[in-house]
């Protein structure tokens, strides 16, 4: 057999170079785990690489180049990070979905049984619960996506189930991620969507003048003031958690399934009230009728990553918004 290149403990990071995997990726090397970056850079960015990480520029649709990668280095875990997310496009374009986030995924989990890598950490969604009747939502809450996005994460979950269940030997973390934001603490990386929707980045974008109205989609929902409450989490801490699952996959995390999330809803309104406060600048805002597909509340329960992996999400909004802010400058 010929001799794998690397270490002999690699961590292969699908999406390392977008906006999550990049933050991952300062992890693990701060831990002194080895990645080994895949990404086909059709959303990611070449410099969020750092020097001398190992990077394969390919994509997850073309089974030949998942296979070639776990063919030349000998990977232990896969962390998933590569999707399209935007939830009004895959209602657009459901097939795109399909196509970009099942069938590379069966594709992945393929070559992955091929090659005898048999663990995984899969990135879901918040969207892949039912409008929530309990709040915070729990991980054993209703599972109907309103929206094909959150329908091919939920189909992912699934074929992660069936593959642990068919194969002792093979096994998943799964998070459900709420709304991800901030920037890494030193700079250099950080969310550079194109187009960008979400809506922290807009503000500040709005902040920075290069907008000229903050639109808020929609003020007539049932909340406090209005407008959509979400459970904001700093990349950092994800990413973090994922540290943490990849040390406990083998043991307490083994095939367990865990929102991310603070546990805290802040409300349109209030996110753009601590941007003004943070950055000091001043915006127009303006009412816009409500963006099809938006739930009213959307507030995990993040009592089980706490128990099992002992993570606590250490930075609140406005450290969200202070570093996104600090990244957003430089852009
Ligand atoms: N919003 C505005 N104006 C904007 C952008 C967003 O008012 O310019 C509002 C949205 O209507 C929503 C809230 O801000 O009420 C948050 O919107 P985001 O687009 O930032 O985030 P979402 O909650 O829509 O989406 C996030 C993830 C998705 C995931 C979803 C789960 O980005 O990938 O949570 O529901 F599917």
């Amino acid at each position: 057999m010929t001799k794998k290149s690397g270490s002999d403990n690699n961590i292969l990071l699908i999406g390392g170079a977008g906006y999550i995997g990049s933050h991952m990726l300062r992890v693990l090397l701060e831990n002194r785990v080895t990645p080994v970056v895949f990404d086909n850079l059709s959303s990611g960015l070449r410099h969020f690489i750092p020097q001398g990480v190992p990077f394969f520029k390919g994509d997850l649709k073309d089974l030949q180049d998942i296979r070639t990668v776990l063919k030349k280095y000998k990977i232990t875990t896969v962390m998933h990070f590569a999707s399209s997310i935007i939830v009004p496009e895959s209602v657009a374009d459901p097939v795109k979905y399909y196509e970009n986030n099942v069938s590379s995924f069966v594709n992945l989990v393929k070559a992955m049984r091929e090659a005898k890598v048999q663990k995984m950490i899969f990135s879901s969604t918040a969207a892949v619960y039912a409008e929530p009747k309990k709040v915070p939502i729990p991980e054993d809450a209703e599972l109907v996506p309103s929206n094909p996005y959150g329908q091919t994460k939920l189909m992912c979950e699934q074929i992660l189930r069936d593959t642990a269940a068919a194969h002792k030997d093979f096994s998943y973390v799964i998070f459900r991620y709420f709304n991800v934001a901030g920037a890494y603490d030193d700079g250099g990386i950080g969310e550079s969507h194109e187009p960008e929707t979400h809506l922290i980045p807009i503000v500040l974008e709005t902040a920075l003048g290069r907008r000229d109205v903050l639109k808020v989609f929609g003020d007539d929902y049932d909340t406090p003031d209005g407008t959509c409450v979400r459970d904001y989490i700093h990349v950092q801490d994800l990413a973090e958690a994922h540290y943490l699952a990849l040390k406990a996959i083998d043991g307490k995390a083994r095939n367990q399934i865990f929102n991310l999330g603070s546990q805290k809803g802040f409300s349109v309104k209030q996110v753009i009230t601590a941007v003004r406060r943070v950055t000091g600048k001043d915006f127009p805002v303006k009412m816009f009728p409500r963006r099809p597909g938006d739930g009213p509340r959307l507030i995990a329960s993040s009592q089980k990553a706490k128990k099992i992996l002992g993570w606590v999400p250490k930075r609140g909004l406005d450290k969200m918004i202070s570093s996104a802010w600090e990244w957003e400058k430089t852009q």
